[in-house]
């Protein structure tokens, strides 16, 4: 057995996470700058919670809250300004997988002034500490080396991933999840559960990575069934966010499919939510897997106590609806973006353009 395992990110879970252990904050520095979308950091209470801690810590605070749904390099680019005029000393990031995402990119910008350097993997300047509050239970971003960027010019999604984007601290409080719409919080676990088992079924998978995948499949698979209307007690939204940190960091380490690599142009050219695109997707991508990996697809399904893929199906179909038509020529297109990606190197078998066109038909046809 052969493998490596990394993730350096120190985390607090649990409620009054903030308050209880926030002190470990005086160690980045004496100004932070605080990054967040338009409202779900206010929304959540965790903007709240983490200006009151920066306040009785003395930490000097500016918050640059221009952060869209797929963050744009332009909006980090400018984070990445108003972040050294500030001269901060460390980046926190706030809410959904968009605004921490885009805090890692701030943090690292600051100083490495061009972002194809980054792309390619060259940090020559400090990346600015960072730290994670997540509002919602699906990106796992608090603990990955990950950020997803939208690149308009090119009208594509890119990744930056180097090891210096670990956020230094994650606080993660469920209490957060409680005010977030019934869709968010159904589009977010799904984007765990993609996560999860998209890692489970990756080449990069480890014996560590399935242990990890398999307790978070087993999380939300108990708690999938009518999640829009349930009821958020703390035990509910405790498991959602664990489940989305453990999914977090399976993908750490073993990055994400090629039902991530599809999804990246629906929300590029179709404004589909992120987690929405993947959820639709994961029916027909199972299907596909079920064909070359049987018993891990089938342990997936066993985990999320689904009996068989048509189950899966109906769970699926059941907490999104309808699944929008997309017309034939551009499926063709957005398969033919998605066979471009690197996600397809590390599916296993990798996908040929017919069969990625044949995933988009059986979903969006
Ligand atoms: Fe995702």
């Amino acid at each position: 057995m052969q493998f490596q395992w990394s993730m350096p990110t120190r985390c607090f879970f649990g409620h009054d996470a903030l308050r209880r252990h926030g002190e470990v904050l005086t160690s980045l520095g004496k100004r932070a700058m605080v990054v967040t979308g338009r409202a779900g950091a206010e929304r959540s209470g965790a903007l709240t919670g983490v200006t009151t801690l920066l306040d009785a810590l003395g930490i000097s605070w500016a918050r640059f809250e221009q952060v869209e749904p797929n963050p744009s390099l332009e909006t980090v680019l400018a984070g990445a300004r108003a972040t050294e005029e500030f001269a901060a000393d460390f980046v926190i990031g706030i809410g959904g997988g968009s605004p921490m995402d885009a805090a890692k990119a701030i943090a690292a910008l600051v100083h490495n002034r061009d972002p194809e350097a980054l792309f390619a993997g060259r940090y020559d300047y400090p990346v600015l500490p960072v730290v994670a509050v997540p509002t919602t239970a699906g990106t796992g971003s608090e603990v990955t080396p990950y950020s997803i960027l939208t690149d308009h010019g090119r009208g594509i999604k890119r990744s930056l991933s180097a090891p210096v984007l670990f956020p230094a601290f994650s606080f993660l409080d469920s209490r957060y999840l409680d005010t977030l719409p019934g869709p968010s919080l159904v589009n977010t676990v799904l984007d765990a559960l993609s996560h999860a088992a998209e890692g489970f079924l990756a080449r990069r998978a480890t014996p560590l990575s399935d242990t990890l995948a398999m307790e978070s499949l087993a999380i939300i698979g108990r708690h999938l069934a009518g999640l829009a209307e349930k009821e958020r007690d703390p035990k509910l939204l405790d498991d959602l966010l664990y489940a989305s940190q453990l999914a977090g960091m399976v993908i750490a380490q073993t990055g994400t499919t090629i039902a991530h690599g599809m999804g990246y142009g629906l929300t590029v050219h179709h404004e589909m939510d992120h987690g929405y695109a993947n959820g639709a997707i994961f029916p027909a991508f199972l299907s596909f897997s079920m064909v070359h990996q049987p018993d891990r697809t089938t342990a997936i399904l066993a985990a999320l106590a689904m009996d068989g893929l048509e189950a899966f199906q109906d769970a699926v179909t059941g907490l999104l609806g309808p699944f929008p038509k997309i017309a034939a020529e551009r499926l063709d297109q957005l398969a033919q973006a998605a066979s471009q990606t690197a996600n397809v190197h590390n599916t296993v078998p990798e996908p040929s353009l017919s069969d990625i066109r044949a995933m988009f038909t059986a979903t969006f046809g």
